[in-house]
């Protein structure tokens, strides 16, 4: 028998039903997606998960203030991510909401055990509390307030609060040593140092109920309580596969995740939180907890006070002049997947656009398949190798760029990917500058010569494509259709073997990036 595949997972956030989708949740869930058809086209049994984050006072707030119910509103807004998603073409295998019954029991579940571990205690919580706001501030945060409310301006009362806790602080030293073993559990490394500093000031234990709203999961045994938002949210990329289900489900041979790709706003909740939660429930550690940093529109940065939110209208502009594809591209390669901020401009996405799509990869397999039509009748030639110039070999070359490539994937290294894809673009530009094919073209003696050379085009432009299909799924499958390449293989490194591009294959001219002004851009 075959063995099974071996598996991948990969979750984004769940974002916020009371939020607008805006680029950040298309840049995290694009991250992945690419990711996740990388790996589906190496051959891994994937499981890509994204979702909605439902409860909590705001959505409470924000559904009375509309005069609907919070379920209302989270359905509404639910849909409308979905809608994003499949706008976008990202390949989620499922969408959690945490509102769904499935997630709701286990969430139970789970907290039950971590009391009867002793890990979730009854405890009180004394602070400052905004009785106009119905909240409590820290001794720190209500100093920096000058004791009175910030919305009210009303004092702030010392108030003691009964609530149930996360025994955090029980976990300073093994979350020390985790992070010790595995210096890549946190991604990028900055961010890392980050989890790192604040970890060196100790830990106290977390309140994990609240008893001020009715908007969340009810405290197993104790209904005064909901379960605190961000415990019932983390859980869920358990609870998506079933972790904690008895016995568990058939997806639990997807766990632990690989990454938990995330922005850097709640790094301390996925690096400290949730790895302390699944070593009290026994659960193994995900793989790296990947933090990006952030979009910021035109050199500012997005508020909703400014109003300057990349919004879904945008993007669909953007879409429907450059297409997905270019989005894609653009978020990949330009993206804050690093530890710095982006600028999403017009300007730079255009420039991005012509220079990488239009006069690079578009060109380059425009004119080969245009030279390929003039000289040799629109059919693949024979693996002649007489093409070969100076000390090139390009079987040498793209395997090395191909392994470069697979491994970045595999480290979420998106960027460093793409760009082995590119080189073997560019090298056959050069290649093409080099040999000057168009020219030997003139003299039927070098017919021979002409013809090796394209099949090295063909097929480095090939191998580069079979690259680039994860991030720009649509045109490459034109490119597929017009060169006769078949669908891919789902054995991702065997189809980048140099000479797999047979001899008679009919090869149709491709235009995949149109050129465009910058002013066409709505
Ligand atoms: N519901 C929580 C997450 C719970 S996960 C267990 C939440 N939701 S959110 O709707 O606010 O989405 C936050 C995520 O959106 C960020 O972590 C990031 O992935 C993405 N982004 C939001 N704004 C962003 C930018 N300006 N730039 C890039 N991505 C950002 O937090």
């Amino acid at each position: 028998m075959a063995e099974p595949a071996e598996t991948a997972y990969i979750t984004t956030p769940i974002y916020y039903v009371n939020d607008r989708p805006h680029i950040g949740h298309a840049y995290t869930t694009t991250l992945c997606d690419i990711w996740a058809r990388s790996m589906r086209a190496g051959g891994r049994d994937v499981f890509f998960l994204t979702g909605t984050d439902e409860h909590g006072v705001k959505v409470e707030k924000s559904a009375r203030a509309r005069g609907i119910t919070p379920l209302e509103l989270a359905n509404e807004n639910a849909a409308e991510f979905r809608k994003v998603m499949d706008l976008f073409e990202l390949t989620y295998d499922d969408f959690i909401r945490t509102t769904e019954a499935r997630h709701v029991s286990q969430v139970q579940t789970a907290v039950r055990r971590l009391l009867e571990s002793g890990d979730v205690y009854l405890g009180e919580f004394e602070g400052w509390y905004d009785e106009g706001q119905e909240e409590y501030h820290t001794e720190t945060k209500a100093k920096e307030l000058g004791y009175a409310s910030p919305i009210s301006g009303q004092p702030l009362v010392r108030a003691t609060q009964t609530n149930y806790f996360f025994r955090l602080s029980a976990y300073q030293e093994r979350l020390e040593r985790l992070f010790g073993e595995r210096p890549d559990f946190v991604r990028p490394e900055a961010r890392r140092n980050e989890v790192l500093g604040r970890l060196r000031d100790g830990l106290q234990d977390v309140p994990i109920t609240r008893t001020n709203f009715e908007w969340g999961i009810p405290f197993p045994g104790d209904e005064e309580h909901v379960i605190y938002v961000w415990i019932d949210a983390l859980m869920n990329y358990a609870t998506a596969v079933g972790m904690c289900e008895e016995p568990d489900g058939d997806r639990s041979r997807y766990w632990p995740a690989d990454f938990h790709v995330i922005g850097k706003e709640i790094l301390w909740f996925h690096a400290v939180i949730w790895p302390a939660v699944l070593m009290a429930l026994g659960l193994p550690q995900p793989g790296c907890i990947y933090a990006h940093s952030f979009w910021i529109s035109e050199g500012q940065k997005m508020s909703k006070s400014l109003g300057n939110f990349i919004d879904l209208e945008q993007l669909q502009g953007y879409m429907s002049t450059y297409g997905t594809d270019a989005l894609r591209y653009f978020m990949a390669t330009q993206g804050p997947q690093g530890a710095t901020d982006s600028d999403f401009s017009r300007a730079q996405f255009h420039e991005t656009y012509t220079t990488d799509l239009v006069n690079t990869v578009g060109n380059c397999a425009s004119r080969t398949s245009a030279m390929v039509d003039k000289y040799l009748g629109g059919t693949c030639p024979a693996r002649s190798g007489e093409g070969a110039v100076g000390a090139l070999d390009w079987s040498d070359f793209t395997s090395g760029q191909v392994r470069e490539h697979l491994d970045a994937m595999d480290r979420f290294e998106l960027g460093r990917a793409i760009e082995a894809a590119m080189r073997i673009i560019r090298r056959v530009d050069t290649y093409i500058n080099e040999t000057q094919p168009f020219k030997l073209a003139r003299d039927p003696e070098e017919s021979g010569q002409v013809a090796g050379i394209l099949y090295d085009c063909l097929e480095a432009i090939r191998i580069a494509s079979c690259l680039l299909e994860s991030t720009m799924p649509a045109r490459i499958a034109e490119l597929r259709a017009a060169w006769n390449l078949g669908a891919a293989s789902g054995d991702l490194e065997a189809e980048c073997g140099w000479g797999r591009l047979e001899p008679g294959t009919v090869i149709s001219k491709v235009a995949l990036f149109p050129r465009l002004e910058l002013e066409e851009q709505a």
